[in-house]
C-alpha cells in the first residue's frame, strides 16, 4: 500500500488537473482559522482523518459516539458545518444514508459525489455478508451493500486513510507529503499494534461468543473470533421472548463465554441470557468515544481488547453473585468458589462440596480434603501455592453425584476460572471433573495419567480423593501421576 500511495497522489493530481506542488518539509502547524475544515459522519472517521491531517485540520463528527449511526437525524447546524467544511468524509455502505440529504440541503457541489472534496471511505474495503436478494421493509436495518462496520478491522484502517489521503491531497496539494508522512507514521504504528492485538487474543480463537448486535464481522474476521449469534432477530428488531430461549440453548451448547454489549445498546436482555448460562457481559466500543479510554481509533481497540480477555476470579466470582442459577441454591449452605494462589502453575479440580465445605465455604476440607493436602505436599507444594475448586459450587443433597442439568449450569464458571487462572497443568480428580472438562464419557481408569491439551495447558486425569479413602489400593497409581505433574512442572 505505502508504495503505490505517493504514485496515486501523483496520478491524482495530474487527472484532477492540480499540480502536486508540495514541499518537502514538514508543513508549520497551520493557524487555527487556515486549518481545512472537514466534516466526518462518524467519530472513527474523525480520529483516521486527524491521523492523517494532523495540525492542518480541524476535524468535526456529526454523529455523536454513543449514538446509533443509522439512526441518526441531521441537525440543522450540520448544514452550517458542511458549508464551511472543504472536505467531507463518510463510512458509505448504506450506513450513513442519511449523509445524501444533508449534502444535498448543504447545496455545494464541491463536497458532493464526484466532487473533490467527497470521500466515501469503504473505497477499496472488501465488504462482508453482500446480499443478493432484495431486502424487504421486514429487513430491519439489512444493508445490501454489505456490513458496514469495516473500520472494526483495524487493517482496513489502511485502506480508509489511504482515501482520505487522496482526499485531503485534492484538495490541499501544497501540504500532500505531510499528509503523506502523517499517514505513513500512523500506519506503522497500526502495524505494530496489530501484531500485539493479534497475540493477545489468540486464546479467544475460534471461542464462540454472543452479541447483541451484528457490529462484528470484521472484527471477527481479523482476530478469527466466531459470533455464533446475536440477540437481535433481524439488524434493529430486538429480541423476542423464544429467540432468547434459543440464544440460551446456543450458549449452552456452544459453551458460550462472553456476550458482547456496545454501550447503547439495551442491557436487560444480554444481562439474562449471562446469568443464564455463567457466561461475563463485555461492553465494546463500536465507535471512537463510546466508552471512556476509546478517544482515538487506536485506544478504541486497547480498551476493547481490555474489556474482552481481562476475566478475573474476582469478576467471575461476583458474576457468580448468590447464585439462584439451579435447585442446589435451596440446600446450599455456602458456595464453595475455590481457594488458592490465582496464578497457580497446577490447579486441581474436584467434583461438588461436600458436607465441611458447604459448611466452612471452602473446596476440600473434610477428610477427603486432608488427604489432598498431603497429596499435594508429596510433590513439594502447599495449598497455597496451588488452586483448588471443583464442578459444581453447592453441595448436592447427600452427596450425591451432581445432575446433568447442574452441571450444565454451573461448568461455565469453572472454565472461566480455568481461563482466568491460566495453569500450566490442570488435574483433573475423579469422573465428574474429567468428564465436564474433557467432555467425554470415558471413565477415569481409561483415561487417568497420561497427559492432554487443554487451551493452552496440560491436563491429567486421576483418582478423587474420596475414592483413596473407600481405595486405598489406588493411592499407589495416584502417586504416579503426581511424579509426572511434578516432573512435568519442573521441567516448564
Ligand atoms: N469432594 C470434592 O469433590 N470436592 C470437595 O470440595 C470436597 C470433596
Amino acid at each position: 500500500m505505502a508504495m503505490w500511495l505517493p504514485r496515486l497522489f501523483v496520478a491524482l493530481c495530474l487527472a484532477s488537473g492540480l499540480s502536486p506542488g508540495f514541499s518537502f518539509g514538514q508543513a508549520a502547524p497551520a493557524r487555527a482559522q487556515d486549518r481545512i475544515r472537514v466534516v466526518t459522519t462518524t467519530t472513527d472517521l474523525r480520529s483516521l482523518t486527524e491521523a492523517v491531517g494532523g495540525d492542518l485540520i480541524d476535524a468535526v463528527s456529526l454523529v455523536p459516539a454513543n449514538f446509533d449511526a443509522e439512526e441518526y437525524q441531521p441537525k440543522p447546524q450540520d448544514v452550517l458545518r458542511l458549508k464551511n467544511a472543504r472536505l467531507v468524509v463518510r463510512v458509505g455502505l448504506d450506513y450513513d444514508l442519511w449523509f445524501d440529504r444533508l449534502l444535498e440541503a448543504a447545496a455545494m457541489r464541491e463536497l458532493g459525489r464526484g466532487g473533490p472534496g467527497y470521500v466515501d471511505a469503504s473505497l477499496g474495503i472488501a465488504p462482508l455478508e453482500v446480499r443478493g436478494v432484495a431486502i424487504g421493509p421486514g429487513d430491519g436495518h439489512a444493508h445490501g451493500s454489505g456490513n458496514p462496520h469495516y473500520w472494526l478491522d483495524p487493517k482496513n484502517a489502511e485502506f480508509i486513510t489511504a482515501s482520505i489521503l487522496a482526499g485531503l491531497a485534492r484538495i490541499d496539494p501544497a501540504n500532500a507529503m505531510t499528509y503523506e508522512a502523517n499517514r505513513q507514521a500512523f500506519v506503522a504504528r497500526l502495524a505494530a499494534k496489530l501484531a500485539e492485538w493479534e497475540t493477545r487474543l489468540a486464546p479467544l480463537r475460534s471461542m464462540p461468543l454472543i452479541a447483541y448486535h451484528n457490529s462484528w464481522p470484521y472484527f471477527a474476521r481479523r482476530f478469527r473470533l466466531d459470533f455464533a449469534d446475536f440477540l437481535e432477530i433481524k439488524s434493529g428488531v430486538p429480541p423476542t421472548p423464544s429467540h432468547l430461549a434459543g440464544i440460551i440453548q446456543t450458549m449452552r451448547t456452544r459453551g458460550v463465554r462472553i456476550v458482547v454489549r456496545e454501550p447503547h445498546e439495551p442491557e436487560r436482555d444480554l444481562a439474562f441470557v449471562a446469568v443464564k448460562t455463567g457466561a461475563s457481559v463485555a461492553v465494546l466500543a463500536a465507535s471512537v468515544g463510546a466508552l471512556p479510554d476509546t478517544g482515538d481509533y487506536l485506544s478504541l481497540f486497547e480498551t476493547n481488547l481490555g474489556q474482552v480477555t481481562d476475566d478475573s476470579l474476582e469478576k467471575i466470582r461476583e458474576d457468580l453473585g448468590d447464585c439462584q442459577r439451579c435447585k442446589l441454591c435451596s440446600t446450599r449452605t455456602h458456595i464453595v468458589f475455590g481457594s488458592g494462589n490465582a496464578q497457580a502453575r497446577l490447579v486441581f479440580v474436584g467434583e461438588a462440596p461436600g458436607a465441611d465445605e458447604d459448611a466452612q465455604g471452602l473446596p476440600f476440607v473434610g477428610r477427603a480434603g486432608q488427604l489432598l493436602t498431603k497429596i499435594i505436599e508429596s510433590i513439594s507444594l502447599t495449598r497455597q501455592e496451588v488452586y483448588i475448586c471443583n464442578v459444581i459450587k453447592c453441595r448436592p443433597p447427600n452427596n450425591r453425584f451432581p445432575e446433568k442439568d447442574e452441571i450444565a449450569t454451573c461448568s461455565p464458571f469453572l472454565v472461566r476460572q480455568l481461563e482466568a487462572i491460566s495453569p500450566k497443568v490442570i488435574c483433573c480428580l475423579g469422573a465428574a471433573a474429567a468428564q465436564t472438562i474433557l467432555k467425554t464419557k470415558s471413565s477415569v481408569g481409561w483415561i487417568r495419567g497420561r497427559f492432554q491439551d487443554y487451551r493452552g495447558a496440560k491436563l491429567i486425569v486421576t483418582y478423587h480423593p474420596a475414592y483413596l479413602l473407600r481405595n486405598p489400593d489406588a493411592k499407589r497409581v495416584v502417586w504416579e501421576d503426581m511424579k509426572r505433574i511434578k516432573a512435568l512442572l519442573d521441567a516448564l
